[in-house]
């Protein structure tokens, strides 16, 4: 499996990531109280007048220029407390080279509008360029990033981990997966977050902020319930298929999701053994799979309408948007209807039942001299 198919799906149609990312808006609103705290820890060591910012697996919609617009004022309103001229701002907003771009790119100048008019003061130049191109990888020069943002993408890894081919009946970790398998998604892990830790390290200033939030989970099995249930109930909707003859065992027996969801002590291990970056902050959260649950309704007006007709198929289309090229590719595009149908039915059931929830892990680190 290739790390270039796991793009989420583009276009402004009903399954696109742009009209079914409720739920990782509701976990950036969660996090805003860590940037906050960063933005003043970035002002405290170093305030530069041209202050390069990156969002990581950026997307496209409305989240993208959520957290840069925050971020942004965050910084205009510690530039007038301490009476400082407004910094030159540079965005780079990276993700996969399968992302919609242009769907970014063509909301720019609204974006730019909207930001000046919101502001009372007049801001310093904003310089956005989009950066095409895998997170485990080189992507930004040496030494030119002063804040790195990254919300829900670190999850995925850069593969399918070698020697996981014997999980059988499963698409992902699971109570009953060979140890083999859990073993070898937890390797994948170590590997994929270790080296992204060393390309930011090169990659950021002394002082630099870095935000990362992932999914994740509080307790030590990586195949428990909290973290594995959303695949385990996709996986029921391919195994029926299965026995009706409509998808073929060998295909469910063959595919993987590359996503691994570690605990806070496993991420924790990682960036001590990289050592390049003080740990500011740790923290754990929840959200609700029914994003809608516990938040202000205005807060997402716009959505109401929609969102409130069924949980679980908010649920099937939020995964849809984030998992169907990689269905697509493995399962082909004649099934994709017909299994989320099956899985949409299978969540309305299982949300009626149980209080489902997503675990994150949000860590701010700093980059040491
Ligand atoms: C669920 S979306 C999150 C988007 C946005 N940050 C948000 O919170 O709404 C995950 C994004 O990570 C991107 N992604 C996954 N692996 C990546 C990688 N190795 N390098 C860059 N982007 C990646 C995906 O293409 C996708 O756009």
């Amino acid at each position: 499996m290739e790390v270039t198919q796991v793009h989420m799906n583009g276009s402004l149609a009903e399954a696109s990531y742009a009209n079914n990312s409720l739920l990782q808006r509701k976990v950036i609103s969660l996090t805003k109280p860590l940037r906050d705290e960063a933005i003043t820890n970035l002002y405290c060591n170093t305030l530069p007048r041209s202050l390069a910012i990156a969002d990581l697996g950026c997307s496209f919609g409305p989240n993208t220029m959520l957290v840069i617009s925050e971020i942004i004022k965050g910084v205009e309103k510690l530039c007038q407390v301490h009476h400082h001229k407004s910094p030159e701002y540079k965005v780079f907003l990276n993700d996969l080279p399968g992302n919609d771009f242009n769907n970014v790119f063509k909301s720019l100048d609204t974006f730019k509008e909207k930001l000046r008019d919101e502001m009372e003061t007049k801001i310093g130049p904003c310089y956005f360029y989009g950066v095409p191109g895998s997170f485990y990888g080189r992507i930004f020069p040496d030494n030119s990033l002063h804040f790195v943002h990254s919300s829900y993408s670190l999850q995925w890894l850069s593969k399918v981990p070698e020697g996981a081919d014997n999980n059988k009946g499963n698409i992902y970790l699971t109570s009953t997966s060979p140890s083999n398998v859990i073993k070898a998604y937890y390797k994948q892990f170590r590997t994929d977050f270790s080296f992204f830790l060393r390309c930011r390290a090169k990659e950021l200033v002394e002082g630099a902020q870095m935000i990362l939030t992932l999914l994740g989970r509080k307790c030590d099995n990586p195949s428990s319930k909290e973290c594995c249930y959303i695949w385990e109930l996709m996986a029921m909707a391919l195994n029926d298929m299965v026995l009706q003859g409509i998808i073929n065992e060998e295909k469910i027996n063959t595919f993987n999701i590359p996503n691994y969801y570690p605990s806070p002590s496993e991420v924790k291990l990682e960036v001590l053994n990289e050592g390049s970056f003080v740990i500011n902050k740790l923290e754990v959260s929840e959200v609700n799979w029914n994003a809608l649950d516990d938040c202000n309704a205005f807060d997402f007006e716009s959505e109401m309408s929609e969102s409130l007709r069924d949980d679980g198929y908010n649920m099937a289309q939020c995964i849809r948007a984030v998992a169907e090229p990689l269905l697509v590719s493995h399962f082909g595009e004649g099934v994709i209807t017909e299994i989320f149908d099956r899985y949409r039915k299978i969540l309305t059931d299982r949300m009626s039942k149980e209080k489902t929830k997503f675990t994150n892990l949000s860590i701010l680190l700093t980059r040491k001299p």
